[in-house]
């Protein structure tokens, strides 16, 4: 009995491990072009009946994008929204242009795990995990660093010169969270004193970063 019911779960435990591993769903046929302006809602997008090569094509990440923003960083993806052929294949991209100063502020993908690829200048990167443990480094041309799944993180040029970087995901839409854009600029606002007693600060504090978050009309 107990010889049978190990068998049992040794057979079945790599499809449980193939299901929690992989970040998207698995393909169910060879192409499935997403047709975004479909109001069929599901888990993903509905395919499109005529495509062409151009729905696996994207140039927007050739060249860098301009920097002169408050954080002086500029996330280009590409995801499905823009390469609607990556629709059920689980994998998209994005470029990153810092100018020197300039900060990816702490984030998280909810449905990937990110792998950066440095083109070119430095960057100091790092993740934070569940324990509050930061894992950083510094990371120049032709490098690699990796952040977890769901796990803060941030890049920043302290260089002097811009730095740009190649972002994968193992997901057709990772999903990007900005930590202080979600509390502090959420619609509806998230209430003063769930934040001044979660930042131990004052309500003038809080309505002083509220203001710089709000979203745009
Ligand atoms: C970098 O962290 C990115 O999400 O593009
Ligand atoms: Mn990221």
């Amino acid at each position: 009995m107990a010889t049978w019911l190990m068998m049992i779960c040794m057979m079945i435990m790599p499809i449980f491990m193939a299901s929690f591993v992989s970040a998207d769903p698995e393909l169910l046929q060879d192409v499935c072009v997403a047709d975004l302006t479909s109001g069929v809602k599901l888990n993903g997008f509905p395919c499109k009946t005529n495509i062409s090569a151009d729905d696996f094509f994207f140039a927007g990440l050739a060249k860098p994008a301009l920097t002169n923003n408050t954080l002086g960083a500029t996330v280009s993806p590409a995801s499905v929204q823009q390469i609607t052929g990556l629709n059920t294949l689980g994998v998209s991209m994005a470029r990153v242009d810092y100018a020197p100063g300039g900060l990816n502020p702490p984030h998280t993908h909810p449905r990937a795990t990110e792998i950066v690829f440095m083109l070119e200048g430095e960057l100091d990167v790092g993740f934070i995990t569940t324990e509050n443990k930061l894992f950083s480094k510094t990371i120049k041309k032709g490098e690699i660093f990796t952040f977890p799944r769901g796990l803060l993180h941030f890049q920043i040029n302290n260089g002097k010169v811009p730095a740009a970087a190649l972002a994968a995901f193992n997901s057709q839409l990772p999903g990007t969270q900005r930590a202080a854009n979600a509390l502090f600029g959420s619609s509806p606002m998230v209430d003063d004193n769930v934040l001044t007693k979660a930042f131990q600060i004052g309500t003038k504090e809080v309505e002083k970063i509220k203001s710089k978050f709000a979203p745009k009309k």
